[in-house]
């Protein structure tokens, strides 16, 4: 299916939309200078294919995932978005190897993915880090199993947390982190390995609005820094649009490919922008469309708030003293 592409057309003068990006085959990369108009350009590495994934669980008459194809470019931001227990984890586990589907296959840069590796590092919602570990000690952990050198491991952790502004915690222990430091303690040791592509199952949903926008923005720096291609699985339709390249929204019961959108907005984006609220309406109209669609289905029930209040322009004790 092609996906729909966003054309901001009044932010052309303010934001500088995204040109066509020769790749480099450089796997590191650096960030962009601070005003600098070119974008870095995009890694390699990371071609991800899902092809005609089908996937049901025993006790359910409905798949969980029905005849799902989605391709995700390198360098690439793809968000998938949609009602709980719309296959969002389901097809991020096939990606990962974790779950094999019924039928289908996955490949990663051309290799036939038949169970996790290491070129698909994988951050759920709860981080995974040893407790008994400090955090230079997580992300080192990964580097001494492939039996790297000591010198070359304390290189790559330093980077690592560097990546994630972290450098002056590799001492703390897990339970000395807040919890977004503990998720980018576990984006770094993800990174460290140099995946071809990061997977991420909503791994900023048990963080607070204020952490959760911090870690958009570093997120955001890192991919530009990186160039990894993402695959990132979330219900908040904010963070969709704040992040991705393109969103796909599925579709529940059974699981599949409602709709995508191609976001032409350049990185690193301003958050609190007019187009990523426009876009925001488009893919919250669309999610509200599919739970209504899926209660109707199940419940017969269809449901819709009733229309906001107006309020008077004249009405200046609104807000008065802000
Ligand atoms: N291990 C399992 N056994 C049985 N059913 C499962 C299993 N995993 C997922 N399902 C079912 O498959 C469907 C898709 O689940 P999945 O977890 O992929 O949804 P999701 O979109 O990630 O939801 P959420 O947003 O709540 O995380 C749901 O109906 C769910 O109940
Ligand atoms: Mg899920």
């Amino acid at each position: 299916m092609a996906a729909e592409v966003f054309h901001a057309e009044r932010v052309e003068s303010r934001e500088r939309r995204v040109p066509p990006q020769p790749s480099d085959g450089n796997p590191k990369g650096s960030l962009p200078p601070p005003g600098s108009s070119s974008p870095p350009p995009r890694g390699t590495r990371g071609r991800l294919v899902l092809q005609n994934i089908n996937k049901s669980f025993p006790g359910s008459n409905v798949p969980a995932l029905k005849d799902v194809t989605v391709v995700a470019e390198p360098g690439e931001f793809l968000v998938l978005v949609g009602p709980s227990g719309c296959g969002k984890s389901t097809l991020l586990n096939v990606a990962a190897g974790m779950l094999k589907a019924d039928s289908g296959t996955v490949e990663i840069d051309g290799q036939r993915v038949t169970q996790p590796g290491p070129d698909r590092a994988v951050v759920f919602q709860d981080h995974g880090l040893f407790p008994w570990l400090n955090a230079a000690a997580n992300i080192e952990f990964g580097l001494k199993m492939k039996g790297m050198s000591k010198s070359e491991r304390q290189d790559r952790v330093a980077d690592a947390l560097k990546m994630v502004h972290l450098s002056n915690a590799g001492h703390k222990l897990v339970h000395e982190l807040s919890g977004g430091m503990r998720q980018r303690v576990a984006i770094a040791r993800s990174l460290v390995l140099d995946p071809a592509c990061l997977l991420m199952d909503e791994p900023f949903a048990a963080l607070d609005a204020q952490t959760r926008t911090l870690l958009h923005a570093q997120l955001q720096e890192l991919w530009l820094n990186t160039k990894k291609m993402v695959l990132f699985v979330t219900h908040s339709v904010g963070e969709a649009v704040r992040l991705a390249d393109r969103v796909i929204i599925l579709h529940s019961y059974p699981g599949r490919v409602r709709r995508e959108l191609k976001i032409n907005l350049q990185h690193p984006r301003d958050f609190d922008g007019p187009e990523l609220t426009e876009l925001g309406h488009i893919v919250r109209k669309e999610i509200e469309d599919e739970v209504n669609r899926v209660n109707v289905h199940l419940a017969n029930d269809f449901w819709s708030p009733e229309k906001a209040a107006h309020l008077d322009p004249g009405a200046r004790s609104v807000g008065d003293g802000l």
